[in-house]
């Protein structure tokens, strides 16, 4: 195999398990496509700047078009004797045309052609996750209309702190969600650049056209330093970053609809298809497909890591370690693209069950912070009313009995300001239906916020 880097080196075949153990054929054969596309643009550019005469030009276009085709069918048998995806490719059309495939390479380095591939790899990835996100807050958003009606009890520290509206926990999702769209839309305008021209390290010196390559690419910019071009990673540990934090918010997610499902809380039901069963024990209904959600986070956060690890203590610019940055990148990729697709279908098979989480709401210290608020409005110091209330739930658990067991006369014993209509905040509806303040749990509220963003998102 004519290996890219000849000359130097005496004609012997490189040896077989040093190649096996340099290449990354396995890995980025994924960005056979960009690298072809950016062979193109290349040919493209010498051609315009006098490197490479038209007829030249012409063959190379349409051998590389035929191969573009050929990636994209998935029918290009390459052999595996490569070292990467950039020598492949130069390989074939080097066979297809040996004299003027010579002139292709011209002002070209591997080190910028992997991390222009890579880019153009990130920009196609970033936006198909924000669509993905996208369509999983859209499932998410009908769910919460489907359940405005619904209370169950808010946790803080795992505790049942105050009654919420089950939209509202769903909505907090979407906003999360939007968060992780916008750090998507950040590192892509950060990674739109091309660095084309850069060669190896130094640039060239010979005059080439980088603005015609960048615009055919579509990038934004060409870069402003070649060295920083062919060194920097930056960018890949900015989307793995993003990816590792959609990951982690995915696994939230799926840890909350873990536990209201589970008997003990039993909240709701996830559809049987993303459940399985026991081999053992008969009864057994598990939500693996939400835990293996909350297990491979694990992955994308490694990946992240072993990023950094990879990059510390490299000397700039280019080094051959960079070449280990593509799998945790491509796996982060492949990884949470599925966890959102399968997200958005899984979230479809969410029912509620009302009648268990009234029950949970029949726990009447949920309701206490609403009478240290009413006790506020009628003129109590806050810190008055939270120790008023603190002693009405130690005296209802020393005596064991509820807060609407208390008789008035008994409860004014703790405050004068209490009055009859105190009876009427220990009920769910109340609760939510009383809560003033903007992003708060009142469904009024939460509805509008439904309605702003299902515009947002159509
Ligand atoms: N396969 C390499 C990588 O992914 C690209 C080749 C780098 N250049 C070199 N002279 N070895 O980083």
């Amino acid at each position: 195999m004519a290996k890219l880097w000849g000359g130097r080196f005496s004609d012997k075949e490189m040896d077989e398990t040093v190649l096996e153990f340099t290449s990354s054929l396995g890995v980025d054969k994924v960005l056979a496509k960009y690298d072809c596309l950016s062979s193109k643009v290349h040919v493209e550019m010498l051609a315009k700047c006098g490197f490479i005469p038209q007829e030249g030009k012409d063959q190379l276009i349409s051998v590389l078009d035929e191969l573009a085709l050929k990636i994209e069918d998935g029918s290009w048998e390459y052999s595996p004797k490569h070292e990467d995806i950039h020598s492949a490719i130069q390989s074939y059309v080097e066979e297809k045309l040996p004299v003027v495939a010579k002139k292709m390479h011209t002002a070209r380095s591997r080190n910028e052609q992997v991390v222009n591939d890579v880019r153009l790899y990130c920009k196609e990835k970033c936006e198909l996750m924000g669509k993905l996100i996208v369509a999983f807050q859209k499932e998410l958003v009908s769910l919460a209309e489907k359940t405005v009606d619904v209370i169950l009890p808010g946790y803080t520290h795992l505790n049942r702190a105050q009654p919420v509206v089950f939209s509202h926990l769903v909505m907090a999702y979407v906003e999360m969600l939007e968060r992780d769209k916008g750090r998507l839309k950040g590192a892509l305008s950060r990674l739109d650049v091309c660095v084309m021209g850069s060669g190896a390290i130094a640039g060239s010196a010979l005059e080439l056209d980088r603005e015609f390559v960048s615009k055919k690419l579509g990038f934004s910019d060409i870069s402003a330093n070649s060295i920083d071009a062919v060194s920097d990673r930056d960018f890949i540990v900015e989307v793995v970053s993003v990816l590792s934090l959609i990951a982690v918010h995915l696994s939230r997610i799926s840890e909350d609809m873990i536990l209201y499902s589970i008997p003990e809380f039993g909240f709701l039901e996830i559809g049987a298809d993303y459940c399985t069963g026991s081999s053992l024990m008969p009864q057994k209904k598990n939500p693996d497909v939400l835990e293996l959600i909350r297990g491979r986070s694990a992955q994308v956060i490694s990946a992240l890591n072993s990023l950094f690890v990879l990059l510390k203590a490299l000397p700039h610019s280019y080094n051959r370690d960079m070449q280990e940055d593509k799998k945790p990148l491509f796996e982060s990729v492949e990884l949470v693209a599925a966890e959102l697709a399968i997200m958005a279908d899984l979230v479809k098979t969410i029912s509620l069950k009302k009648e268990t989480a009234l029950k949970a709401l029949q726990d009447e210290f949920i309701y206490a912070t609403d009478i240290a608020e009413y006790l506020v409005r009628k003129g109590v110091a806050f810190k008055n009313a939270h120790d008023i209330v603190g002693n009405i739930v130690k005296h209802c658990s020393d005596e064991d009995v509820k807060i609407s067991d208390i008789s008035i006369a008994k409860l004014k014993t703790f405050s004068e300001q209490l009055e009859e209509d105190v009876y009427e905040l220990l009920d769910p509806v109340s609760s939510v239906n009383n809560k003033k303040t903007v992003g708060s749990t009142n469904p009024e509220l939460v509805k509008k916020e439904i309605a702003k963003w299902k515009k947002k998102l159509r």
